[in-house]
């Protein structure tokens, strides 16, 4: 079996959050902070070795006080965040145990990941070297100029909403993101296609949704409720309602 590490960004300022008390991932969301629901959907994972949550130094005070006690039992490596999203990441790499296969990334922020999506992407990478979640793009895209005014139709054709996890050969993470030099990025897979290196998508669902606003945290709750509970171990059907799901 391969091993699995995951590095769960969380280290970012939540400025579309807009809330004077909480960044996004340390928010309650159904009675846990998000990031609890995040780290939870691979915790129990046989095939995940180590979960790395990387954390703003400025937060990391009041991290401990809340949440050193679920660091300590479900046995999650805590790291330092950087300016930008790449740079926590970077950070957090420079952690990951040198035994492990596969690295994959999940935002704090994107509570909402069923168990099926993160075997399916887990598969993909062990298979191709490098995969990710992503969901085709339904809307009418415009591109519009600071006057608001359109500038352009988009042709949505082949265009792809990228989310997480986003999982990787642990080898390539490392040469992608040596390669970076201090590049703003805002995904992973940008750096290993800047290598010229394939990676696949594998098609998700917008119920993984991201945190971003108010009013996805408010999304978030419902979904919470409608996402088919992790599959007891050994089960052969892994949801009662499947037709749902594909
Ligand atoms: N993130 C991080 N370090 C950064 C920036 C972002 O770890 N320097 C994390 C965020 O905490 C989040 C994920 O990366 O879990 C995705 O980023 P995003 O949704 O943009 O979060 P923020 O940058 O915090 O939000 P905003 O852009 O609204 O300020
Ligand atoms: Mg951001």
């Amino acid at each position: 079996m391969s091993t699995f590490a995951v590095i769960m960004p969380a280290a970012g300022k939540s400025r579309r959050f807009h809330d004077k008390h909480y960044k996004k991932p340390f928010v309650p969301l159904a009675g846990r902070a998000v990031w609890l629901h995040s780290a939870e959907r691979f915790l129990n994972r046989p095939d995940v070795k180590q979960v790395v949550l990387v954390v703003a130094d400025e937060d990391r005070e009041e991290f401990n006080r809340k949440f050193g006690a679920n660091i300590a039992i479900l046995d999650v490596d805590v790291c330092s965040g950087g300016v930008e999203r790449a740079d926590s990441i970077e950070n957090a790499l420079a952690m990951v145990k040198s035994d492990i296969d596969f690295v994959a990334v999940h935002d704090a922020a994107r509570p909402c990941v069923a168990e099926k999506w993160i075997d399916q992407v887990f598969a993909a990478a062990e298979k191709n070297g490098a995969a990710l979640l992503a969901t085709p793009v339904a809307g009418t895209l415009k591109r519009v100029g600071s006057n608001k005014q359109i500038e352009a139709t988009v042709d949505r054709q082949n265009l792809w909403e990228a989310q997480t996890p986003q999982v990787f050969r642990r080898e390539l993470l490392a040469k992608a993101y040596a390669a970076r030099a201090g590049k703003a990025v805002t995904d992973d897979a940008t750096l290993v296609e800047q290598l010229g290196e394939p990676v696949t998508i594998v098609e998700g669902s917008p119920l993984n949704l991201k945190i971003t606003t108010r009013d996805d945290l408010r999304l978030a709750e419902q979904v919470l409720k409608v996402l088919p509970r992790p599959k007891a171990k050994g089960s052969s059907h892994p949801f009662a309602d499947d037709d749902l799901w594909r």
